[in-house]
């Protein structure tokens, strides 16, 4: 029987809640299945270690979780930490350090669940967000020059390598052709004269080596305002780190709440472990009342199936939420119910049983 290693790194505010209900159901697939099983290692780090230890992490954090298969993360920051110093301590330290340059966000509106845009079919918002995930404008190069005084000067440098840039745009050409879908580039080259010409350039070199894959090219500004207007066009989307966290935002608010919203942070050569997390923050403002929607952790539990190789486990697990939001009857309250997230966590066990068992 093969055994999934996790570190599970549960974080602050409402990052145990919503992890627990995803372990919940991990450890339901592999009661249904007898060929793996999880061991999952706790580590208590994120703001309240950072309070009693003055960092994130222990020192060596990133040997400790190099042995793991992958690493599930509910959400770090809390008011009392600056969100620079939880981010870059923890998060960001464990993408770049295991080299996690792909970022994968689905942004697909299930059925069930609410579409908040009118003159559009659910069908149509069906995306996946390929985010760059190590450098690009959060690759943290810069300098704060004369502070605090009257000719203070800030520079914060985008980095955009051939390697980094031509590896994840590949990985995104990959990924479209693996599918059978098209591709499109979202950068903004009329303004970014160097970093984002660049990347038109690179993309357009990469798309020569796939020519059946159909492509097209945004400016992110009239992306954003494509994706609200005529959704259907995006299928896989490739693009750079800063532009990727702000659209997958967007997507996510159409694609039913940040509740609802998933990603992974993959290392694809397996050298190091992959991490997968929600995408929402620890919100602060809802921690331990059993008011947080664990279903976005879950769906992440779901990515993390079918990086494992246990597709039909990753699907069974998204059908299961698909079925949860069509019965509208044991849902958190920011999908209109009164559900608690551990009630919704079971449920989807219960569904994932009943599915499995078909
Ligand atoms: N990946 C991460 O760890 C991550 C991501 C974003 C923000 N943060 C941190 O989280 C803290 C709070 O940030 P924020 O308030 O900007 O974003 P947030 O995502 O924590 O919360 C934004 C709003 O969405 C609601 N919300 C978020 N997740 C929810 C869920 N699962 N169920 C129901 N409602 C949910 C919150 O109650 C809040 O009203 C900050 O310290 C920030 O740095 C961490």
């Amino acid at each position: 029987m093969k055994t999934f290693k996790i570190a599970v790194i549960a974080g602050d505010g409402i990052g145990p809640e919503v992890i627990d209900e995803g372990i919940k159901v991990l450890n339901k697939t592999a009661e249904l299945d007898s060929g793996f099983r999880f061991d999952f290692t706790y580590f208590p780090w994120g703001c309240e270690f950072y309070a009693k230890h003055g960092k994130m992490m222990d020192d060596n954090g990133i040997e400790q979780l190099k042995e793991f298969d992958a690493i599930y993360l509910g959400a770090v920051g809390f008011p009392g930490v600056p969100d620079h110093v939880s981010l870059w301590e923890l998060l960001l330290k464990i993408r770049k350090s295991f080299d996690q340059y792909v970022n994968i966000r689905p942004i697909k509106l299930l059925k069930g669940a609410h579409l908040p845009l009118v003159d559009v079919n659910r069908e149509d918002i069906n995306m996946l967000f390929i985010r760059e995930n190590s450098e690009g404008e959060y690759a943290g190069a810069g300098d704060w020059l004369f502070k605090g005084q009257e000719n203070e000067v800030v520079l914060q440098n985008s980095v955009f390598s051939r390697k980094g840039t031509e590896r994840i745009i590949r990985y995104a050409f990959e990924t479209a052709k693996r599918e059978g879908r098209s591709l499109t580039s979202i950068s903004k080259a009329n303004a970014l004269n160097y970093s984002m010409v660049f990347w038109d350039q690179v993309f357009e070199e990469v798309s020569r080596d796939y020519p059946e894959v159909e492509t097209a090219s945004y400016l992110v500004d009239a992306a954003a305002m494509l994706m609200i207007k005529d959704p259907k066009r995006f299928e896989v989307v490739v693009t750079s780190n800063l532009f990727g966290d702000i659209l997958t935002d967007l997507g996510a608010a159409l694609a039913g709440g940040i509740g609802l919203a998933a990603g992974a942070n993959i290392n694809p050569e397996r050298h190091y472990p992959s991490m997968f997390e929600p995408i929402h923050g620890s919100a602060p403002d809802i921690a331990g009342q059993g008011l947080a929607n664990p279903l976005a952790s879950i769906w992440s539990a779901s990515q993390m199936l079918d990086f494992f190789g246990c597709e039909d486990y990753g699907k069974t697990v998204l059908n299961a939420i698909e079925q949860l939001l069509l019965e509208q009857q044991v849902l958190t309250p920011d999908m209109g119910g009164t559900a608690s997230t551990a009630e919704v966590g079971d449920r989807v066990v219960e569904i994932v049983a009943s599915l499995a068992k078909k």
